[in-house]
């Protein structure tokens, strides 16, 4: 039988860095041998990627909002993401689930129990195996965003909504420290690396040795 995927997430406020990361991640694993799947959320599938560019644009109620997230998560979880676990595929997401406890549950504070029951509702045993949270002092982020292209309807919130989130990042950060790695994205590219290097070898020598 094939052995289960590994599934890794990448998570952190707008203007992290993280999806520089997010393709460094993949191709260090595909060298590593891997079939990697790299994807991202909101999208990762056709409907997804079209829902996408509707929570990103147009203007709607948070419910509405927090729902389109797991309706697009839904399709991804089912087309993408499980299939690609059970090959034996490495699935490297670009945000999942921690991203609407951080963004819906605190930044927009619809709370983390609404959320919650969503999640246990649209995916009640899939779980990353490993996250990484980027974390970057708001300032900073906000900097690196000003020199971004056209900003999207959260990257135009104000400086309390990106705290709120950030601190719903850390609080499940300290509940999950065995799933959460925190990455100190504020350091130089190069440092950043040699980190993630040493945390997804373990990765990889905790999948081989499971
Ligand atoms: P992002 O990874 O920032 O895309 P890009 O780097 O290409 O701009 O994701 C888009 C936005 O979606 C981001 O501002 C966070 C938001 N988001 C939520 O609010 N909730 C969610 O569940 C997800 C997955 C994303």
């Amino acid at each position: 039988m094939t052995a289960r995927g590994c599934f890794l997430t990448l998570e952190g406020v707008d203007g992290a860095g993280k999806s520089t990361h997010a393709a460094w991640i993949a191709d260090t694993l595909r060298a590593l041998g891997h079939t990697v799947v790299a994807t991202r959320e909101p999208g990762g599938t056709p409907l997804g990627e079209k829902l996408r560019g509707l929570v990103l644009s147009e203007s709607m109620t948070l419910d509405t909002e927090t729902l389109l997230m797991f309706a697009a998560r839904c399709e991804h979880v089912a087309q993408v993401i499980e299939p690609a676990l059970a090959r034996g595929d490495w699935v490297v997401c670009d945000r999942y689930t921690d991203a609407t406890y951080a963004y819906q549950g605190g930044g927009r504070q619809l709370g983390m129990e609404r959320v919650a029951v969503l999640e246990q509702w649209m995916q009640p045993s899939l779980r990353p195996d490993c996250t990484w949270l980027f974390d970057v002092p708001l300032e900073l982020a906000r900097a690196r965003l000003a020199d971004a292209r056209q900003p999207d309807r959260f990257e135009r919130e104000e400086a309390a909504f990106f705290e709120r989130t950030r601190s719903a990042y850390h609080a499940r950060a300290a509940a999950q420290p065995e799933r959460f790695r925190i990455v100190d994205s504020s350091q130089p590219m190069e440092q950043v690396r040699t980190q993630l290097q040493a945390q997804l070898q373990a990765v990889v020598q905790a999948a081989r040795s499971a």
